[in-house]
């Protein structure tokens, strides 16, 4: 072993794909490795409470390792936990939303309902965020911007891998492109694309490369630049919408609009998320497009949805009326502007479903006055779960139970639906 290698028992998996061991009482996060298993580990980052490590030999294997099946695994930074079977992801990533809820949240006697499983471990994804670079066109390494180029990604839906070499032969004809965001319709078999540069593309060109090198299912395409996380639209040539069903409904998402990334388990998600409610108003904060908006609003009198995003919303409203639902309303606003104007009304079911920094301080502040018989929260991150639990449990809610819904089978994400009612 060289001086920066360590013997290491790996205790167990924590957030963010990493095995957690412990080396002359320094907390150590080791990439690649499985739950109880013994490693040689390359330290890579020396930080004052931790070390980061990386897998370079298995001594003695967990029982739950297996052989990757990409090629690129290791190499390219998307998927972190390919070399462990999938019961064992599934149970790993469990022990995280509950370690998350009881350590983070100091929440006891947590209820875990049963998972929903992803209906496949590959080819899952409908959207796929490539980053383009030097010619290469892929995803970033592990904590790295460095491009790892890919034939193909196994996460994709095979339609976007069956596309991927068309995509590397626009990137060529595109200067300082920096990513290609696919958005695939299973239903209606067509494409989206989003070209991200720096300075304005040429809308000519865009337009050529998508008549002449595109094939036709690419329905319409964008140049867009990057303003922090947020993207912003320049021009857009086609159709700027596609349409999605799940099950009996029909969504039309916007290329501005957000869509839940794993096929395979939409209809189980929106059952975890409407099943077992009844209610006169009920309140969707986060509603997107309304996939959960639609289906809920079959449970009770009325629905309120609320989104930041004007795309998003007035795909709701169009929505509901190809859907045939009439008792559902949508406001663009954030939510806490939204839940400030309804302060003082009846509100019995409140649906949240907010991006990864969770709620923010405001809204649970007038959540917690207004006091909604029933929450449901839908997250993608556990530990601002955990802290908004918190905050809500002091405030007068009990957790009746947490399911993981794994919606990024191979990858450290986790995502979970929570169910609270009010307990005064
Ligand atoms: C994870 S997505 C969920 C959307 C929807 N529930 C679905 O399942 O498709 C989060 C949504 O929250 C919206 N959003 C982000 N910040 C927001 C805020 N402060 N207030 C309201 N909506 C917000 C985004 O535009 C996005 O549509």
């Amino acid at each position: 072993m060289s001086e920066e290698t360590l013997r290491l028992s790996v205790e167990k998996l924590v957030y963010g794909g990493y095995g957690l061991a412990r080396a002359g009482g320094r907390v150590v996060f080791v990439r690649y490795a499985a739950p109880k298993e013994l490693v040689d580990a390359e330290i890579l980052k020396e930080r004052s409470d931790y070390s980061e490590a990386v897998v370079r030999k298995v001594i003695v294997p967990s029982s739950s390792r297996r052989e990757p099946f990409c090629p690129h695994y290791g190499d390219c930074g998307g998927c972190q936990l390919q070399h462990l079977d999938y019961t064992s992801q599934l149970t790993a990533k469990e022990e995280i939303l509950r370690d998350s809820l009881s350590r983070i949240g100091k929440i006891k006697d947590i209820k875990m309902l049963d998972p929903i499983p992803s209906g496949q471990e590959a080819g899952y994804r409908i959207r796929v965020q490539f980053k383009v670079s030097k010619g290469k066109v892929g995803f970033f390494r592990w904590n790295s911007r460095e491009v790892v180029e890919v034939d193909s990604c196994p996460l994709a839906h095979p339609k976007i891998n069956e596309l991927l070499p068309k995509l590397k032969e626009v990137a060529v004809h595109i200067k300082e492109l920096q990513e290609i965001h696919v958005l695939y319709s299973p239903s209606e078999e067509e494409f989206l694309l989003k070209f991200l540069t720096p300075t304005e593309m040429e809308r000519d060109l865009l337009f050529k490369l998508k008549e002449d090198l595109l094939p036709k299912e690419v329905v319409g395409v964008g140049n867009y630049s990057r303003l922090r996380l947020f993207l912003n639209r320049r021009f857009w040539i086609g159709r700027d919408y596609t349409y999605i069903r799940v099950g009996r409904w029909t969504f039309r998402v916007s290329a501005d609009s957000f869509f839940q990334v794993n096929h395979t388990l939409w209809e189980r998600f929106i059952s975890a998320v409407t099943e077992n409610v009844s209610f006169k108003k009920a309140v969707d904060l986060h509603c997107g497009v309304g996939f959960f908006t639609l289906p809920l609003s079959e449970k009770g009198n009325f629905v309120e949805g609320a989104d930041a995003n004007g795309s998003a919303v007035d795909d709701a409203e169009y929505n509901a009326k190809i859907n045939g639902r009439d008792n559902v309303a949508f406001v663009k606003s954030d939510a806490y502007r939204f839940l400030k104007s309804r302060g003082g009304e009846v509100i019995d079911l409140v649906l949240l479903d907010p991006p990864r920094g969770g709620l923010e301080e405001g809204e649970i502040e007038i959540l917690a006055k207004n006091k909604p018989e029933r929450i449901v929260y839908v997250s993608c991150n556990p530990s601002t779960l955990a802290r908004d639990l918190k905050v809500l449990l002091k405030r007068g809610y009990v957790l009746e139970g947490t399911r993981l819904v794994d919606m990024f089978p191979q990858t450290y994400h986790v995502e979970s639906v929570s169910y609270l009612r009010v307990s005064e």
